[in-house]
């Protein structure tokens, strides 16, 4: 079965590969020319463990290919997938719609008959049936159908998120139909997993539009909620890693996602969670708790940037601080939302000297972070002269380090784990100031 893919971004390039690995006939479409020349030329764009080989090992096989052109594509799909960017628009929760509305607007030109049109990307409610609207007035004549794929890929870990997902959900027009070629065409594409029978989730076209943002949204919640327990643990004694493996045992709740950190980031949860307050404010049932949580954790970065100048002392303008981890969380080069962004411009403005680090992210760092930052090339490098060490993303390789290693290293001995990977007795024991979030110090 041959496939279209509209968009060479990350969920893209992703299902892309993944689908041909299932057995289809892929191709992507990219429109931006330099990204589909480094795409032809091999490269991927994008760091994600394992898909460069993937992506390698379908072209050879010849079941993936690259393209600027639709028209030729779709004359010999029987699927699209519309995979492109729904950006939050400037100045408004709003999913900013005008790359799918523009991929429809392509689509209509160009489909042949019984075409499937699948919507991948992140779409607010009733985007389904505005894609559907484009195409039928554009075509009155034409048959096609339509249905909604979200994706529930976590950067990192995507291509097994792809290949074994909890659940594949798939919203159609009409969920009645128990044999419209809709459904059928998508049950044969998602045939090759283990047990598709019991994963694949049918229902209608906005409860899968919604599924995708309540899941999300739940989770950003979920962390949000953790953060503010171990707040709260802090401040009464009591340990967020004992109080969230008791809350995590219950099954009902699951010990995922109770993690406290720097406050949630990357390019879902800050932009659905927006995206799903604003949906619910235009229905008029708007969703305090999602509201909250978007606040909560905005206040949060701030709130964590200001600890770290409080445990500074007067002195911060000669102090150095080694920032371990940029991005917003570990196995990815993604920094857009990063806690980092917050954070650390405001101990720049403060006067601390920044010393960074982190093991994919400098590249995109360099040019949202503030001037006069230095990159390191290593933790210990970072760690340098540095009187105060922060870690913002919990990167294995900083995971061995030892107090052995930095103590030579640093001038100062505060650290703040905002990420919880060392062992709090392990530092005080070897003399060190050892801060971490959940637990009063
Ligand atoms: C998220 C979802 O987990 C995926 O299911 C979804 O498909 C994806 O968004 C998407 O919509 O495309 P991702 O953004 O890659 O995936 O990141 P997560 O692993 O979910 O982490 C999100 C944020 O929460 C990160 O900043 C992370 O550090 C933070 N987090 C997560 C915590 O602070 N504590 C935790 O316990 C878990």
């Amino acid at each position: 079965m041959h496939i279209t893919m509209i968009g060479g971004g990350y969920v893209g390039l992703v299902s892309g590969a993944c689908l041909a690995a299932f057995g289809a006939d892929v191709t992507v479409i990219e429109h931006d020319p330099t990204r589909l020349d480094r795409l032809k030329a091999g490269e991927v764009p994008i760091y994600e463990p394992g898909l460069e080989d993937l992506i390698a090992e379908q072209r050879q096989a010849e079941r993936l290919t690259f393209s600027g052109n639709l028209a030729p594509a779709l004359q010999k799909s029987r699927a699209v997938f519309i995979a492109v960017g729904t950006p939050t628009r400037r100045g408004s929760g709003h999913a900013d719609l005008s790359y799918v509305h523009a991929a429809a607007r392509a689509i209509a030109a160009h489909a042949p008959d019984n075409l499937l049109i699948v919507t991948k990307s992140t779409v607010p409610v009733g985007t389904g049936r505005q894609v559907a609207a484009i195409v039928r007035q554009a075509r009155p004549e034409l048959t096609f159908h339509i249905a909604s794929n979200p994706e529930f890929l976590r950067e990192g870990h995507a291509i097994t998120d792809f290949m074994d997902p909890d659940r594949i959900i798939i919203g159609l027009e009409d969920i009645s139909d128990t044999t419209s070629p809709a459904r059928s065409l998508l049950e044969d594409l998602y045939a090759p997993l283990k047990e598709p029978k019991s994963r694949l989730l049918f229902m209608g076209l906005e409860s899968a539009e919604l599924t995708k943002y309540a899941a999300n949204a739940f989770l950003a919640m979920k962390v949000t909620f953790a953060n503010e327990m171990a707040d709260l643990c802090e401040a009464t004694g009591g340990n967020i890693t004992d109080v969230t493996r008791g809350m995590g045992m219950d099954p009902r709740i699951s010990a995922h996602f109770l993690t406290p950190g720097p406050g949630y980031g990357g390019s879902c949860f800050p932009k659905d969670t927006q995206a799903l307050a604003t949906s619910a404010r235009q229905a008029g049932t708007p969703t305090q708790l999602i509201e909250t949580t978007i606040a909560a954790n905005e206040a949060r970065k701030r709130r964590l940037a200001e600890r770290v100048l409080t445990l500074a002392g007067d002195n911060i303008i000669h102090s150095t601080i080694a920032v371990l981890g940029l991005t917003f969380k570990a196995h990815t080069d993604d920094m857009r939302q990063a806690p980092s962004l917050t954070i650390l411009p405001l101990l720049h403005e403060a006067g601390a000297t920044l010393r960074v680090y982190d093991p994919q992210g400098m590249e995109a760092a360099r040019k949202l972070l503030p001037e006069g930052i230095t990159y390191a090339h290593s933790p210990l490098h970072a760690a340098e002269d540095a009187d105060i060490l922060l870690i913002l993303t919990e990167w294995p390789e900083f995971i061995p380090i030892t107090p052995a290693q930095l103590a030579p290293r640093m001038r100062g001995t505060l650290i703040l784990d905002y990420r919880q990977i060392w062992q709090e007795k392990t530092w005080r024991d070897a003399g060190f100031r050892y801060h971490c979030l959940g637990m009063r110090h």
